[in-house]
């Protein structure tokens, strides 16, 4: 199949990114500046956010602040994490939020330690959600976790993770994100998952997901855009990981996935070299290297 034209990038690295990182919390300023700088940068959907219990993801315990200090840029999307109805409550209270996220997964043992639930009390939760966002005209994109491999129960059978994605858009999603949760698929396993999956959902409504904690996360994602799938979620700096997923390490680099699909021919819309700069920023903020092949290639340009 031809390469598409061009590919969407969701940026994580505000969520995703920055769920897991240990030590203090983060200050709003430098979560609020970082969304600002991707948005800079070129990135149109941006995960700025989530709304989950403070209690579980303490770094994320200032969401409504987060999207408080945000200067929205018009043309870009600001997304934010939302596990439950109260959740999406305080995301909408906000006025900022033009995108919710639900999030389940395609393992019963991941879901409960993620989100204390079992997989069909989570699509029953999203219900209300739906009819919420449905109300504010608010579209609603949704995860599935562990596509490939649980860290609790192993491999993951494709079938099952088509059946939760079916689940997902039957309930009203527009789009549903694949999650390689901690990173451990191949591309011809990839492609397995993707292509059962795109028998129950058309590839157009499809993103991919992918953490990038064996280092498989680039061939994997050159192995699903082969395929026809056409938006790639990314984390800026490769920061992050699942704090209930024991191992997951960042997502994939944005800058490295940015730097393949340009190669490639691909457009995404997306001022590398910003990219890096923001990439140097945040990962000086937090005091931390740099997951990122590329930024580390191209140095700072502001040196
Ligand atoms: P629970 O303990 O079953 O529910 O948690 P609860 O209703 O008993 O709530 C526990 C406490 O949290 C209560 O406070 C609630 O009020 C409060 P207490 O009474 O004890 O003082 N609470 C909230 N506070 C703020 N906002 C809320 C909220 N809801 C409850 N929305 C719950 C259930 C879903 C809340 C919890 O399990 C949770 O927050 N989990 C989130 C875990 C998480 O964020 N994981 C990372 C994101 S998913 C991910 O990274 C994967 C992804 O990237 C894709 C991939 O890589 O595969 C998306
Ligand atoms: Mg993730």
């Amino acid at each position: 199949m031809a390469l598409p034209a061009s590919v969407r990038v969701v940026e994580v690295g505000p969520r995703d990114g920055l769920q897991n990182e240990p030590g203090d919390i983060i200050p709003t300023e430098t979560k609020v500046s970082l969304v600002h700088q991707l948005a800079d940068a070129g990135l149109s959907h941006i995960e700025a956010a989530s709304f989950v219990s403070p209690k579980w993801v303490p770094q994320m315990g200032d969401a409504a602040a987060v999207m408080a200090g945000i200067n929205k840029q018009p043309g870009v999307f600001y997304a934010a994490l939302t596990p439950n109805l109260r959740g999406a409550e305080s995301a909408i209270e906000t006025g900022k939020v033009d995108e919710m996220a639900v999030f389940t997964a395609a393992s019963e043992a991941f879901t409960h330690k993620n989100i204390n639930c079992t997989i069909a009390e989570s699509l029953e939760r999203f219900t209300p959600i739906m009819e919420l966002a449905q109300q504010h005209g608010i579209r609603v994109r949704g995860y599935v976790s562990t596509v490939v491999g649980c860290p609790y129960a192993g491999d993951i059978h494709p079938l099952q993770v088509a059946a939760v994605a079916r689940e997902l858009i039957d309930r009203g999603c527009y789009e549903v994100s694949l999650g390689d949760t901690i990173g451990v698929g191949t591309p011809h396993r990839v492609k397995a998952m993707l292509e059962a999956v795109s028998k129950e959902v058309p590839m157009e409504k499809l993103a991919a997901h992918f953490h990038d904690t064996y280092g498989q996360a680039l061939a994997n994602l050159y192995a699903v855009v082969e395929e026809g799938l056409a938006v790639i979620d990314s984390s800026v700096a490769g920061l992050g990981g699942c704090p209930y997923a024991n191992g997951a390490s960042g997502n994939v680099a944005t800058e490295d996935v940015v730097y393949m699909l340009h190669g490639l021919g691909i457009e995404t819309g997306i001022d590398l070299a910003k990219l890096v700069n923001t990439s140097h920023w945040i990962t000086d903020q937090l005091g931390r290297g740099n997951g990122s092949k590329v930024a580390l290639a191209m140095g700072c340009g502001d040196n």
